[in-house]
């Protein structure tokens, strides 16, 4: 796995950003025009990368309504991105408790625009490679109070993240969450060994903005996940949670490699 390109990430408005990136490719208006002229590059290696984008946003948003349906009020989110389309405070009834988080200070100070004073959502700075940062601090001390009952999301972000750092995360949450707690996640299943030419252009230009990027089985993610443990149905296709037919043709299934491509689950403590 590469870790030599790990680099501290580093905000600058200057500079195009991967939160804001993914905003412009679901269609956001929170996005600059250095964000849209990358996105734009992106879509010309890429062409279904907005449709990407938004069968992650789906699927985060089907992940609230589970959690919702199960009974949960509270939800935790790390690399949480800009708050705009679909996001979990959107889709949420009044009274329930979100605390979003992401690296970026810029998308951190956007978020806290966007979600205005509201005593039951937050927006904070944490590094989920150090998520014990957020669950020590006296904001989720005074959100959540000893009830660490939990709906977790980790979406679009794993393949940002080396396995030390996803194994050492996972456990940390696992730790402060109490029983009967539940994390979604999403991730790309890939052949690390094989990356194809076109990919390895994007991987280049993310490298650039300080945002190296790590690719990985689902076999390798169900390692690194422990001690939660997955739910039915398990790990499926963005497509398959969204009961729609794959849109993998042959020349985006030679993007994606021998992997399955972008899938999303459901782990409980
Ligand atoms: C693709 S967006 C995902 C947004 C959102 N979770 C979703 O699924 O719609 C990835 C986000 O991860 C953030 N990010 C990258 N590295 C991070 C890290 N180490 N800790 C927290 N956030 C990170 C980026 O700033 C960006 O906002």
């Amino acid at each position: 796995m590469d870790t030599e390109n790990q680099q501290p990430y580093i905000s600058d408005a200057s500079q195009p950003n991967a939160g804001r990136i993914y905003d412009y490719l679901l269609g956001g208006s929170l996005n600059f025009e250095i964000d849209r002229i990358a996105g734009e590059q992106l879509k010309k290696l890429v062409p279904f990368a907005p449709k990407l984008a938004q069968l992650g946003r789906w699927f985060l948003g089907n992940g609230v309504r589970m959690s919702l349906e199960r009974g949960f009020t509270q939800f935790i989110d790390f690399a949480s991105g800009l708050p705009s389309k679909d996001h979990i405070h959107s889709n949420t009834p009044p009274g329930t408790k979100i605390m979003y988080s992401d690296i970026d200070p810029i998308t951190v100070q956007y978020a806290k625009k966007i979600i205005g004073e509201n005593p039951d959502v937050k927006y904070e700075f944490c590094d989920i490679s150090k998520p014990e940062t957020l669950l020590e601090s006296d904001i989720v001390k005074k959100m959540f109070g000893d009830n660490h009952k939990v709906a977790a999301g980790y979406n679009g972000i794993c393949y940002f993240l080396t396995d030390e750092q996803i194994r050492y995360s996972m456990n940390i949450i696992f730790k402060w969450a109490d029983k009967g707690s539940i994390l979604f996640f999403t991730d790309l299943d890939y052949d690390a060994q094989n990356i194809n030419p076109t990919l390895q252009s994007v991987i280049d230009s993310y490298r650039k903005i300080k945002q190296p990027f790590f690719f990985r089985s689902k076999e390798k993610m169900k390692e690194l996940i422990k001690p939660w443990k997955i739910s039915d149905p398990g790990f499926l296709n963005l497509e398959e949670w969204h009961k729609m037919p794959s849109f993998y043709t042959e020349a985006t299934a030679q993007l994606i490699g021998s992997g399955s491509g972008f899938y999303g689950g459901f782990l409980e403590k």
